[in-house]
């Protein structure tokens, strides 16, 4: 079998069928093959030197010829007369720790083939494209050499195109629209839809699974997907304003195109690959940066009970920050977001955002008395940053800003982009100011350098309206959370609210990205006017452990918690940093069972969510330890518990001891969810 010869035999196969073909046929130049032979890559060339790749999964072809290559503004096409100068098989497998994450340690292990190409009609000019083939997906990318025929790159088009080779359907976004990816996720026949953003998550008719994605992506525009033809994907790089998507010199990479491949929805979660296609840290020691849970002066905004700005109903006043401080104290959350803080709110900030000042609190806020108030509490201020995506007027205050805030302890930075698609205020190429989508070249240069000038404070930054996530927090831990789609708030104000299945959905679509500031455990239920939540209490809960942030934020009032004493021991509890992330079961949109071990602790806990269908999830709890005993605290829905009415309350708390060769069945109401900590038993 193929799949079973040495590397230095793949390497002669591949070698030795290079030969002249007519213009339409196909040779196989380079192949490779997973380390645990699962996934196969091949590398074709046609008679006109044009390259393809296709990929296999079991035996069975997933992707289909696929090309490659770009089209340049500045010189002829990257695009055929290809031919190859060599090619090389290598072995890889290690195993790293993250500071902070789902897991403690993370197992690297792929086989890499490097294809180098050459374009003798264009004087030698060169390229080369290197694919790590996983056991659980495929990421390559291309590498431009320093050279005296390609200067510079500017690079208008990538050609590259994911070809789907079997009937599948879509849990899309599209791109371009809405910022910070907040469109609601479709789903669709896959030859149905538009411009997608990534992870887009397909679904093929034999039952397997790709997620397609990007790995860290750094000064380069966003891949977009555009479906081209019946399933046949192509790369769309964001546009820039200054000219081509992407200019680049001298030598440099593209950022990994990424499928993570599977049998089921929840082994697209389970996979390590974008990480692993990310550098290792490069901010050295980082026990600065503080996995946490945190509160704020923020759902009242979002309810409309207290404004940003100043005013009679200004919400981040000194007194109603103190009143955080002491509930966030009294119940161990670390942190206390405060939006509203700084001058600057009155203008139409989601549509310029000029005016914000970044040092200058209102002066019914006391910035430097409750930093320190804070302090003695053993609490911190979390800081915010709304830019209204003003990046020409933030980047000028950045560094004053971030100074500030260090002076004062604060260690943890909340940014905001709020804009409309494609107005975001950003330092074009010539220096001078753009208007243009946050995931261009451009855009993608600011958000990373915020948080690169944020590691020189020792500050972490949780982004919204952010570029997607690429796995840069393992180069950046710093870089902790980020929103990237729709989040709690638009329960509050949302038209329509958050759907029923949205949780569902997250967790195999943008959670494959990163971790998300969801804001979750809102146990009020309730948005502005009065509109409800499409969901149970229980599954506010469950969210803790689903939607993974190492960062999570309690998101209701104090005075809802204090109402719900019960439910709000778990909130307490549930910590947000794991040693081990297990997913049970899902399904795209319809539910999700994931289990995660405390990083600093013995116990495990459990979260499960659904979509508007009540059904039972088995639970087998076969990674608990073996001859131990533990307490399982269960937060479930009770038996008339229903998203759609007043019984979306009906919580049961009650415990149970369990042990390792126990299954739980889980009863999840429509639109519920469950939620569950196990302690071993003293
Ligand atoms: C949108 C963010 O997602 C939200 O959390 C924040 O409160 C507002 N922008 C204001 O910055």
């Amino acid at each position: 079998m193929f799949a079973r010869r040495p590397a230095a035999v793949l390497a002669f196969l591949a070698a030795s069928c290079l030969c002249a073909l007519p213009a339409w046929a196909q040779e196989v130049i380079a192949r490779a093959a997973s380390p645990g032979d699962v996934i196969k890559v091949e590398v074709q060339k046609d008679g006109m030197g044009k390259l393809a790749y296709t990929i296999s999964r079991k035996g069975k072809e997933i992707i289909s010829a696929s090309r490659l290559g770009f089209n340049l503004a500045n010189a002829r096409k990257l695009d055929g007369g290809f031919s190859l100068r060599k090619q090389a098989v290598s072995e890889h497998d290690s195993t790293w720790e993250q500071p902070w994450g789902e897991r403690q340690f993370v197992r690297n292990r792929y086989r890499e083939l490097r294809v180098d190409l050459e374009q003798k009609s264009q004087a030698g000019r060169q390229l080369a494209v290197v694919f790590r083939i996983y056991d659980d997906g495929v990421g390559f990318r291309y590498e431009f050499p320093a050279q005296k025929q390609l200067p510079v790159a500017e690079i208008i088009d990538e050609l590259t195109e994911f070809t789907v080779a079997r009937p599948a359907t879509a849990w899309w976004i599209p791109a371009a629209e809405l910022p910070g990816l907040e469109e609601e996720i479709r789903e669709a026949p896959l030859k149905e839809i538009g411009i997608a953003n990534t992870p887009l998550t397909v679904r093929l008719d034999d039952g397997t699974h790709i997620a397609f994605h990007e790995a860290a992506l750094v000064d380069y525009a966003s891949m977009w997907l555009r479906k081209v033809d019946g399933q046949k994907l192509r790369a769309m790089l964001a546009p820039s304003p200054s000219g081509p998507a992407v200019v680049r010199e001298g030598a440099f990479t593209t950022p990994w195109r990424t499928l993570q491949i599977a049998d089921n929805a929840a082994g697209l979660y389970m996979s390590d690959l974008v990480l692993n296609l990310n550098e290792p840290n490069r901010l050295g020691d980082v026990s600065w940066v503080k996995p946490s849970k945190f509160v704020g002066v923020w759902w009242q905004m979002h309810l409309q009970s207290g404004t940003w700005n100043a005013g009679p109903n200004h919400a981040a006043t000194t007194a109603n920050t103190k009143k955080y401080i002491d509930f966030a104290a009294k119940h161990g959350m670390r942190g206390v977001l405060v939006e509203g803080w700084n001058k600057g709110w009155e203008s139409d900030w989601g549509h310029g955002g000029a005016d914000f000042s970044f040092t200058e609190p209102y002066p019914d806020f006391d910035l430097t008395g409750l930093a320190s108030y804070a302090k003695s509490k053993g609490v911190r201020l979390i800081g915010h940053h709304e830019t209204g995506a003003n990046i020409v007027a933030y980047e000028k205050q950045m560094d004053a800003a971030y100074k500030l805030y260090a002076k004062l302890g604060v260690d943890s930075i909340k940014s905001g982009y709020v804009h409309e698609a494609g107005s975001a205020l950003f330092p074009g190429r010539d220096g001078k100011p753009r208007y243009g989508h946050y995931d261009s070249q451009e855009g993608v240069r600011h958000f990373l350098k915020a948080v690169t000038e944020a590691a020189k404070y020792k500050l972490s930054i949780d982004t919204h309206e952010p570029v997607k996530d690429t796995g840069l927090r393992r180069t950046y831990p710093n870089w902790l959370t980020r929103e990237g789609a729709r989040g709690v708030e638009y329960n509050a104000w949302g038209n329509p609210p958050n759907s029923v299945d949205h949780e569902a959905k997250l967790v195999f679509t943008r959670m494959l990205s990163g971790p998300m500031d969801y804001t979750p455990g809102v146990l009020s239920l309730v948005g502005a006017d009065g509109k409800t939540f499409n969901s149970t209490q229980a599954k506010q809960l469950a969210n803790f452990v689903v939607i993974y942030s190492p960062i999570q934020m309690a998101a209701d009032l104090p005075e809802n918690y204090e109402k719900y004493p019960a439910a709000f021991k778990f909130i307490k509890d549930v910590p947000t940093d794991w040693f081990d992330t297990r997913v049970i079961n899902g399904e795209v949109g319809r539910f999700a069972t994931i289990a995660r071990k405390d990083r600093n602790g013995d116990g495990w806990y459990v979260g499960a969510v659904t979509d508007g269908e009540g059904r039972t999830l088995p639970l087998a709890l076969d990674f608990l330890d073996k001859g131990k005993r533990y307490t399982a605290e269960i937060y479930r829905d009770g038996d008339s518990a229903d998203y759609r009415s007043a019984r979306r309350f009906d919580l049961v708390t009650e415990t149970k001891t369990v042990t390792a060769g126990d299954t739980l069945q889980l009863r999840l109401a429509p639109g519920g969810g469950q939620a569950i900590r196990l302690l071993p038993q003293p």
